[in-house]
């Protein structure tokens, strides 16, 4: 009787699981390419494309394009609207003193308002407007703390 009642079960479970491999993966609103390319993209110039970018590209991940990003590298980056099993949320999420936190250990950190509008843009969600506003904030600011060489927005060049 048990046995039977499994094998049922295991035939009914069957059939979902053949459909979600035949859905089409979620594509990003305008909205969403907007916020990919005004907050998620500068973010990543400034920390990430040093390392994951035409130059190197650790962990066979380039973070300087959206379709590069979206592809991942060794192991895929995000789903989009499921930010609590992205593997690239949880290393950007890291405590600092972790080996394993990006940006790395020497490297300077992303802020809370920078993460968060990361994580917002992975949940699948248009990010908020005063949240967008402040990570693109700490992203020029890291910039213009940067060094000189790396300065994009300086008519003087210094
Ligand atoms: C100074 C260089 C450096 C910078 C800057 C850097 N990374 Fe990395 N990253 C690495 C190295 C090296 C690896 C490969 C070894 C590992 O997985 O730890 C890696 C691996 C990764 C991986 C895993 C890739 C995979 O598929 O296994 C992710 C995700 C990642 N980095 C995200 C980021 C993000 C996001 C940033 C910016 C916020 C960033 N990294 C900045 C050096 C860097």
């Amino acid at each position: 009787m048990q046995v039977s009642l499994l094998l049922c079960v295991g035939t009914l479970a069957a059939a979902p699981l053949t459909l979600k491999k035949a859905e089409p993966a979620p594509s990003l609103s305008p909205e969403q390419k907007a916020d990919y390319a005004q907050v998620i993209q500068p973010l990543f110039n400034a920390h990430c494309v040093s390392c994951h970018g035409p130059k190197k590209e650790k962990g066979k991940l380039r973070l300087d394009s959206l379709e590069a990003t979206l592809k991942g590298g060794k192991n895929p980056t995000f789903t989009l609207g499921r930010p609590n099993s992205s593997m690239l949320l949880a290393r950007v999420f890291l405590e600092r003193g972790a080996g394993d936190v990006m940006p790395p250990k020497a490297e300077r950190p992303l802020t809370e308002k920078q993460k968060e509008a990361l994580y917002s843009f992975i949940e699948g969600q248009p990010i908020p407007a005063d949240l967008a506003k402040a990570a693109k904030a700490d992203t020029q600011a890291a910039l213009a703390a940067a060094k000189p060489s790396a300065r994009t927005d300086s008519p003087t060049g210094k």
